[in-house]
């Protein structure tokens, strides 16, 4: 692989042995994915921050950066932790958990990464132009990131991403280059698909029609139909398509890179009708003793906020039910100034910063199913490796008659 004069200095230890370090595993990247050279980057996105996904290993790991002294170098923002950094208490997490996460906290503090423990970096500010090489790792953010920004970016792993944070650069394959993002499959969309929760599903649908197909970077949709989606209904598409390993799609006459549209070259094609619309949402349907709805995966932005603040009005959550809504520390700040976040408090709505629905552990003794209004969230909640716990998905207005009932006033 080509280095820069600057990169051979790096790679021999020059600017100190946590950027050798770094430089070391970027090569051994590169070199696999057989890149001629490195490009710079111009921002970061770490993932692999919960305890419960990265356990000790994770902290051995970030430990060993420490030890070697690396420092980010270019703007870096962080995935969602295992727990709300206040209020861990409220999602019934013990104080053993949370000292190892904020051990892993205090780590990327030290590398110098934002603490901004949320899966939507783009809702506070970490945004990007169309052609900008970045590396991020969160699945979600780097669909929404080459999808609805156009920006550039591969889905980095906790390792690479840290690596490519500290030396600016990463290695130029895979979704870097333009012949990787040219659509490869069309999906015509007859299903009206009309709010967020038909978005995830249209992921699901779409995810599992191609997943088997050996695609190198994997399927590339591009979807014909007439809908205009809106940042967070792309968000939610995204974060669905990205659980089938689809880190990039293409919208006619909406997404940024409509120049390589006409390029597309097509293997297979899907027409998503209204049946299969209905029989994915049937599929996914709770049974009556869920107990607890989670909605934020992606972490909820402002809009979603107030949504869901005139959905739970005038009512009271339902004897033994939770109603949990995660988000991050600057959206929070917003619905708190503008009344929003009491609304939600006053009827019972938990909302949680610096975490997610997924990479929380559940108090199992309480919730023995969960329900959520995201495909994403359904895949990882009740995969094994995580918490392994039966999960069912509803639009969030359905989660809310679910999990709320109408508040009776009586006259006096
Ligand atoms: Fe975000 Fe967690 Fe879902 S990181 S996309 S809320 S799995």
């Amino acid at each position: 692989m080509y280095l820069t004069q600057e990169e051979e200095k790096l790679l021999a230890g020059e600017s100190g042995t946590g950027s050798q370090l770094a430089m070391e595993l970027l090569i051994d990247l590169g070199e696999f994915f057989e890149a001629d050279r490195l490009i710079p980057v111009t921002s970061a996105h770490i993932s692999g921050v919960s305890y419960l996904t990265g356990g000790d290993g994770l902290i051995d790991q970030l430990g060993l950066f420490i030890e070697h002294k690396a420092k980010v170098s270019i703007f870096s923002t962080l995935n969602p932790s295992g727990m709300d950094r206040k209020n861990y208490k409220d999602q019934y997490i013990d104080l053993e958990f949370a000292t190892k996460q904020f051990q892993i906290l205090q780590y990327f503090n030290d590398l110098g990464v934002s603490l901004t423990c949320s899966c939507t970096p783009y809702d506070f500010g970490h945004l990007l132009t169309k052609g900008e090489h970045v590396a991020w790792a969160e699945s979600s953010a780097v669909t929404f990131a080459n999808s609805f920004f156009g920006a550039r970016t591969n889905k980095e792993d906790s390792l690479s991403v840290l690596s490519a944070a500290i030396t600016g650069r990463t290695p130029y394959y895979g979704y870097h280059l333009t012949e990787n993002r040219i659509p490869n499959v069309e999906v015509s969309v007859e299903a009206d698909i009309l709010e967020y929760t038909d978005y995830s599903m249209l992921g699901e649908i779409t995810g599992k029609a191609f997943r088997n197909k050996p695609f190198p970077f994997g399927a590339i949709p591009v979807f014909k139909w007439i809908n205009k989606p809106r940042p967070q209904e792309m968000k939610a598409l995204g974060a669905s398509l990205a659980s089938f390993g689809t880190h990039i799609f293409h919208i006619e006459n909406v997404t940024p890179e409509q120049e390589l549209i006409p390029q597309a070259q097509i293997e297979d094609t899907l027409i998503v009708t209204a049946d299969m619309l209905k029989e994915t949402y049937e599929h996914f349907a709770p049974p009556d003793d869920v107990n607890i709805a989670v909605i934020g995966c992606p972490n909820a932005n402002l809009e979603e906020i107030i949504q869901t603040a005139g959905l739970v009005k005038g009512k009271k959550l339902r004897e033994g039910k939770e109603f949990w809504l995660f988000t991050n520390a600057a959206q929070k700040a917003l619905a708190s100034s503008s009344g929003y976040l009491k609304a939600l408090e006053d009827v019972g709505v938990k909302i949680f910063v610096d975490t997610c629905p997924e990479v929380m552990p559940y108090d199992k003794t309480r919730f023995e199913k969960i329900l959520t209004n995201s495909v994403k969230a359904q895949h990882y909640i009740s995969a094994p490796s995580l918490n392994g716990l039966p999960t069912y998905v509803m639009s969030v207005a359905n989660c809310v008659d679910a999990m709320f009932e109408e508040e009776i006033i009586e006259d006096e």
